[in-house]
């Protein structure tokens, strides 16, 4: 932690994200999590003690949808609530185009990647990372261990609950994957609950009911804090009414004027009381059910009208099947109980300013707001509610269950019984008493229990003892040492050689090159790049008492690890996994007969590896049968020998560009050393390159090119001849003093 305070970083990365005019219910993906994410951040951001609250989501730039989601980064700035510290952080993933959530699983190590390269550009590694949903989860999750820091994990809604009861409802298995790719969510929620440090839940029974069908239910720390209302928002009906005239805000005028209008060109007796509902049109709001309750009860229709807004519609035969099935049902219901006259189902309305009038205007009509979804973790629509002073009637689960208990404000039904339903609205309505009671008890007790201050004075003490935890008692248990963001973020150079024949060879010259090492380990990563497997790597490291290194590549560049813990590099798995079919490659090589098949445990995920003896049409002919058969590879010859194919997007060439882009180090700040062919890639970037004395016959070729030097010092001789010939090591002795102002890494990161 920073002098001035936290920095938490946290991931919400589907819907749409923005601080003003959030579009709530537009889709089922910009929903309650969205509004909560938002006033989270904005009311952390107030806290004592936090310098800096980023909230990363997706980048996108698509037609459909507003340009602010392709800004880089929003600042928060909205009102004085607004502390100036929060920013919305847009990151690329998947492209630019909009997608619903079920289909960004493929692309989330890259937007980790992006996440990390964001981080390293603004130098400051955050001290928390929180995140939401399963894929915040996972992202959060995957730059925990990186930036060495706890991570926090809120669900929203799990994906077992899901699961079972669409299954429930008559999907199939295969129906509920294809639409919604549960089962991976599901086994990622697993990992996620298994590394959390802390788990945020809304409800008591959400621990319980959700994270106690996992399987590493028992894991985390779990610690229910409510989330809250937006009481500035959500204030009580009467308020602008005794306010008066004058004082009214316009935009609260207007809000209210529009919200009866449109209710008013429904109702036929429009001074009725209203029982109104307000959620995103998904099966699971079990909008038919209040509809039915509604409809089959006629002094409930002769007491009141119904009014359902059901998200945000232009064409419905334009969205998707879930959305339409529901609103088709909809309307089909209305038709049924012919409820002309008596019911609204308005198209539009703005979320931002629209909802609090609603609320307030069925308040004042002695309305009631019901929640008939068949499961709630939240209910913040129910708070919301209540901070207006609406009584409410909701189902009987979640966080209903709680906010009842803390606010006494409405019934809780069973609402697959519909009968009953529409028996605790009438009750409401019927009895001024009732209604009065349930209204002011609504308006005192989301004061007293759910705001987000309340919210965010538990937050922080619950992390700052994870935050100041060195040894890890918590779900993942860290390393002590420096973690691989920081010290990236803080060299600004990068030593990576060869291993076999370039390291080693020499013994007195490693040795002088491993002191050089440690004096300069503050401002020089070191990083080994090797044909060997990690194993047979770290077995070595091991026997010849090597230091450490920062990063390690592995199998001729298709596997990157950091630190001492070897954290993966899931990225670069995922980046040159494209067009690779290890199984076909295999089969198809191994019909060649001038290969032969390494040994078994040379051959990796990503890595098939021969001998050959050399011959000058030997390679072309495997390019040629690759590409006969609609295979992607690269070959890599090294040694007059050792052969291997690899993706095509793989070699260790192309791992030290995806590092000087990932963790954004300028090439001219990268050194590389190598011996054979399999270097020869590195070699082609724009980094300095050093060949060593006594390099194989297949190095020839990159004689004359410019940023490589052929050192006439052989093994580690050459390596030391290399760092003087390119005045590597000169820095330390002389640090450029301007120079040293750009990288604020250093500044920002004091030890
Ligand atoms: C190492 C590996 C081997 C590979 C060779 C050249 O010796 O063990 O599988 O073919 O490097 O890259
Ligand atoms: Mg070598």
């Amino acid at each position: 932690m920073n002098e001035d305070g936290l920095y938490i970083q946290m991931f919400s990365i589907h819907g749409l994200i923005r601080s003003r005019d959030i579009e709530m219910g537009r889709d089922a993906d910009t929903g309650g999590q969205v509004k909560y994410v938002i006033e989270l951040a904005e009311t952390l951001g107030r806290q004592e003690g936090v310098a800096q609250v980023d909230l990363f989501t997706r980048h996108i730039e698509d037609k459909r949808v507003a340009k602010i989601y392709g800004r880089e980064v929003e600042r928060i700035a909205r009102t004085e609530r607004s502390s100036g510290k929060v920013r919305i952080v847009r990151v690329k993933c998947g492209g630019l185009k909009y997608h619903r959530k079920e289909l960004l699983w493929p692309f989330l190590d890259e937007y980790v990647d992006r996440v990390l390269t964001f981080t390293k550009k603004e130098g400051r590694i955050p001290d928390m990372v929180h995140g939401h949903y399963a894929d915040g989860g996972y992202v959060a999750m995957s730059l925990s261990p990186l930036f060495g820091v706890p991570f926090a994990f809120t669900g929203h809604s799990m994906g077992r609950v899901k699961k079972q009861k669409l299954l429930d409802d008559g999907m199939s298995d295969e129906e509920v994957n294809a639409q919604y790719d549960i089962d991976h969510r599901i086994s990622v929620e697993e990992a996620v609950i298994e590394n959390a440090d802390l788990v945020v839940t809304s409800t008591s029974q959400e621990i319980a009911k959700q994270y106690g069908l996992y399987e590493k239910k028992g894991k985390p720390t779990f610690q229910v804090i409510p989330p809250s209302v937006a009481l500035d928002r959500f204030y009580p009906y009467y308020d602008d009414r005794l306010r008066g005239g004058s004082k009214r805000d316009e935009k609260v005028v207007q809000a209210e004027a529009f919200i009866l209008e449109e209710l008013n060109r429904f109702f036929i007796n429009p001074e009725k009381p209203v029982v109104l509902t307000l959620c995103r049109p998904d099966k699971r709001k079990n909008i038919s059910g209040l509809i039915k309750a509604y409809g089959e009860d006629k002094d409930l229709q002769a007491m009141a009208n119904l009014a359902v807004f059901a998200g945000i519609r232009k064409d419905i035969s334009q969205m998707g099947e879930n959305e339409q099935e529901v609103l088709t049902d909809m309307l089909l219901l209305m038709d049924k109980y012919d409820l002309y006259g008596n019911m609204a189902i308005p198209k539009s309305h703005n979320p931002t300013d629209d909802v609090p009038a609603l609320y307030r205007t069925t308040a004042a009509s002695h309305g009631v707001f019901v929640n008939s979804a068949l499961t709630e973790p939240f209910g913040l629509t129910l708070l919301e509610a209540a901070g207006c002073g609406l009584p409410i009637v909701a189902t009987n689960d979640g966080g209903p269950i709680d906010i009842v208990a803390n606010c006494d404000n409405g019934l809780l039904v069973d609402v697959t019984q519909e009968e009953s339903m529409a028996r605790a609205v009438r009750k409401i309505l019927s009895d001024r008493e009732t209604w009065k009671k349930y209204s002011t008890n609504g308006i005192i007790g989301v004061h007293k229990h759910y705001t987000w201050d309340a919210h965010c004075k538990t937050y922080l003490e619950a992390i700052k003892t994870m935050i100041g935890r060195t040894s890890g008692t918590g779900a993942s248990a860290r390393e002590s040492e420096e973690s691989v963001g920081k010290r990236l973020t803080k060299f600004d150079k990068l030593l990576i050689t060869d291993i076999d024949n370039t390291l080693t060879g020499d013994d007195e010259a490693m040795a002088e090159l491993f002191t050089i090492l440690e004096e300069h380990k503050e401002t020089i990563g070191f990083c080994l790049a090797t044909g060997r497997t990690i194993e047979s790597t770290m077995d070595l490291i091991a026997e010849r008492q090597m230091p450490h290194p920062d990063i390690l590549i592995s199998s001729v560049g298709t596997e990157i690890h950091y630190s001492r813990t070897l954290i993966e590099d899931k990225g670069w798995a995922s980046h040159i996994s494209q067009s690779w079919d290890r199984e076909k490659t295999a089969e198809l090589l191994s019909q060649l007969e001038f290969l032969e098949l390494q040994e078994h445990e040379n051959q990796r995920t990503f890595k098939v590896s021969f001998y050959m003896k050399p011959h000058p049409d030997h390679i072309p002919w495997i390019y040629e049968l690759m590409e006969k058969n609609r295979l992607r590879c690269n070959v890599v010859y090294s040694h007059q020998s050792y052969l291997d194919v690899l993706p095509f997007r793989a070699s260790k060439g192309g791992a030290v560009k995806y590092l000087s882009s990932k963790w954004r180090f300028p090439p001219d700040k990268i050194m590389v050393f190598g011996d054979s062919g399999n270097d020869e890639e590195m070699m082609r970037g724009q980094y300095k390159g050093v060949v060593v004395g006594n390099y194989s016959p297949e190095m020839e070729k990159l004689k004359g090119r410019k940023d490589v030097y052929f050192s006439p010092e052989n093994h580690a001789a050459g390596i030391l001849d290399g760092l003087h010939h390119f005045g590597f090591l000169v820095a330390k002795k002389e640090p450029a003093p301007d120079k040293k102002k750009d990288e604020k890494a250093s500044e920002v990161n004091p030890e």
